[in-house]
């Protein structure tokens, strides 16, 4: 069990063990340090050690206990929007570097692989994409026209995937997408990293982060690292009170992994265009199907989820036997489709964020990696205007309204009445809101009896948390903070923990 992130593991975990290393003690400088040791953090402290550069990495859990230990690793140049859509909202030309961001991370990652030696199972493979009942083929045709406007030339449409219990209808045909395991992959790259000379430090939370000519972090243990620049890689900012907030949103998304006779499934990456959309891949004798997101904190009935999940897959895969692995994890969705990797708007100089990943953060993780070293060591990059995090894109005001709308809503938990009227109530192993006079508390009953009591009121911007039953956590519904049973901060934007009683 990873208690770092809530309460269900992922095949990965399962699968590999992560080099171990110990907390910050004293202060320090570097270069650049980077706080969160996920795909994106790790991937730019590999690239700047390579370059020469000393780094700091901190990381408040073990490395790699953030989402890119809950990820499905398709590593593709298939985006969560259409190219035909992605072309409409930043031209053709941003849609043609986002396809060539992708593709060149994915080389990256093969590159890396090589010249490390890293035995993490990466392979190429084709990607598929279909439409879901019901939908008209001609997004397919849409879409293939954009993909090769785009510079993917050798999409094709091809009458159905190569599933054999599982007619698709028409699909899309993607090649050179890729997979492997991320964590055997993120070990490789945290021993080339000390290799190199950079420092990993893990159960070391930041509490305060500035940038500026000397670029600080505070840590909760009151050290002081100091740097030229700082990356904040922790999946959504937690240095950004409202900035980047108001341009993305945060969705839970459920994975199962069934057991499947070896060679019965054609091993390649599939996506429907359902909403939110299925995705598929193997990791050899699993069959990895995800997809049910909700709105984080917006939704408290994960067991129907994986349930539909389930069923979808059983139906198109009837040789499925055992469900060995349920996991959920946390995507943030930027109201325009792409991510934000670059200077944080409206801060100081030199402290660059990445965030707005979606489904694809584990490419988005490695462009950043490229982009932000070349932006660091003072160099040209043709990606960077697409990804600016202060971009302002025009044909995506309707979402930014409807999103922002939507977040505005959930202050009505303020007035509302808790879930229960006293703290007896709340059942033993389970967590429930209660209304107190003016005030709204998060109580925990846990096995033994005792009650856990903290503020309900989110520290970043004020939002009541939701109890979620099945991660046993505390997720707010505004911008996707999640707390651990007793408060403990577990997903930003919030950088504290809930107030305790
Ligand atoms: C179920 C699921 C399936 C997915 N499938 C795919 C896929 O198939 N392909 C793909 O490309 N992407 C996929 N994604 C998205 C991708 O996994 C993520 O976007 C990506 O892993 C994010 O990496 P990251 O390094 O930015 O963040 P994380 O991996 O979340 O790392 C952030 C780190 O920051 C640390 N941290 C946070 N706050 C602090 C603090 N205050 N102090 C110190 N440390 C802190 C955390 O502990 C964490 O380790 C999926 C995501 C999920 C959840
Ligand atoms: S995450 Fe913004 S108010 Fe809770």
């Amino acid at each position: 069990m990873n208690d770092h992130s809530g309460k269900s593991i992922s095949v990965w975990m399962a699968t590999a063990s992560l080099p171990l290393f110990s907390s910050l003690t004293k202060n320090e400088h570097a270069n650049v340090c980077i706080v969160g040791a996920g795909i994106s953090g790790l991937t730019a402290a590999y690239l700047l050690c390579h370059e020469g550069k000393s780094v700091i990495v901190l990381d408040d859990g073990p490395i790699v206990s953030g989402e890119t230990e809950r990820t499905t690793a398709h590593l593709t140049t298939v985006l969560e929007d259409r190219y035909y859509e992605l072309a409409w909202l930043h031209g053709e030309e941003g849609a043609r570097l986002l396809a060539e961001s992708h593709a060149a991370a994915i080389d990256t990652i093969e590159r890396i692989v090589i010249e490390e030696g890293i035995d993490c199972d990466f392979e190429r493979l084709d990607g598929y994409l279909f439409t879901s009942p019901g939908e008209s083929n001609a997004i397919l045709e849409w879409e293939l026209e954009a993909a090769k406007r785009a510079g993917l030339n050798n999409a094709e449409i091809v009458a159905r995937a190569p599933l054999e219990s599982f007619d698709t209808g028409r699909a899309l045909r993607f090649p050179r997408q890729a997979q492997f395991h991320p964590l055997k992959y993120l070990a490789g790259i945290a021993k080339s990293i000390i290799r190199d000379g950079g420092r990993i430090y893990t159960q070391t939370h930041a509490t305060k982060v500035d940038g500026g000519e000397t670029a600080s972090i505070l840590t909760q243990d009151g050290f002081l690292v100091t740097a030229d620049f700082v990356i904040v890689a922790t999946n959504t900012p937690v240095n950004d009170l409202l900035a980047i907030h108001t341009k993305q949103a945060a969705y839970r998304t459920f994975v199962i992994g069934a057991s499947v006779p070896m060679d019965l499934v054609h091993k390649a990456l599939y996506w429907d265009t359902s909403d939110p959309y299925h995705y598929i891949r193997l990791a050899k004798d699993l069959l990895i199907v995800g997809g049910e997101d909700h709105k984080t904190g917006q939704a408290d009935d994960t067991e129907a989820r994986y349930l539909r999940l389930e069923q979808w897959a059983r139906t198109r895969f009837p040789m499925i036997t055992e469900i060995k692995f349920r996991w959920s994890g946390q995507v943030m969705r930027p109201i325009d489709g792409i991510a934000f990797i670059g200077h944080n708007p409206m801060d100081k100089k030199n402290l660059y964020i990445v965030t707005g990943d979606s489904g694809n953060g584990i490419t988005y993780g490695t462009i950043a990696g490229l982009l932000l070293t070349d932006l660091i060591q003072g160099r040209e990059n043709a990606w960077a205007a697409l990804y600016e995090p202060s971009r302002k894109t025009i044909r995506a005001l309707k979402r930014f309204v409807q999103e922002n709308f939507n977040v505005a809503l959930t202050y009505k938990d303020w007035i509302t009445q808790g879930n229960l009227e006293k703290d007896a109530l709340v059942p033993i192993g389970t967590g429930a809101i209660l209304r107190r006079g003016l005030f709204k508390i998060a109580v925990y009953h846990d096995e033994s009896g005792k009650m856990y009591e903290c503020s309900a009121v989110c520290p970043h911007l004020g939002g009541i948390v939701a109890w979620n039953h099945s991660e046993e956590t505390w997720d707010c519904p505004c911008h996707g903070s999640r707390f651990d049973k007793i408060g403990k901060v577990l997903n930003g934007p919030a950088i504290n923990n809930l107030q305790k009683i």
